[in-house]
């Protein structure tokens, strides 16, 4: 019975992330790297529509990059938006930005 209900959640589990993927990985960036200076993810891709945020992470984050190397206040963000890390998450991050923005029509389960 036990081995059972493992199996089952362990596969629910799995056509959980299957089906979020992207997006929860880009959930899982912003919690790791934006949540400090900005809080919770799910306020910040309501913040704009689903046009902006496409604009604001093309060409692999370019613009959002821009933001905050010009801002001052912004600077202990600086180590990582020049990173190849940052590069390789923006796909990421803006699948999950995209998913939640203000006019997708979609909350996440969990935040
Ligand atoms: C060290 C703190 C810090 C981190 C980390 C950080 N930000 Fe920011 N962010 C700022 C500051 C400060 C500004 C305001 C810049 C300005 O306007 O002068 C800003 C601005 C922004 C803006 C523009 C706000 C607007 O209304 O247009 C967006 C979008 C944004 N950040 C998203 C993110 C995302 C996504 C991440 C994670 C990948 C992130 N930030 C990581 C500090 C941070």
């Amino acid at each position: 019975m036990i081995k059972l209900i493992g199996l089952i959640t362990l596969l629910l589990m799995s056509t959980f992330t299957s089906l979020n993927g992207a997006t929860y990985k880009g959930q899982k960036i912003y919690m790791d790297t934006c949540k400090d200076c900005h809080g919770g993810g799910q306020a910040m891709a309501a913040s704009k529509n689903m046009r902006t945020w496409g604009k604001i992470m093309d060409k692999k984050g370019e613009q959002l990059a821009d933001i905050h190397l010009n801002s001052k206040k912004a600077q202990a963000s600086w180590e990582y938006f020049t990173d190849k890390k940052f590069t390789k998450d923006s796909r990421h991050l803006e699948d999950f930005l995209i998913e939640y923005a203000k006019d997708s029509g979609n909350v996440p389960a969990c935040n």
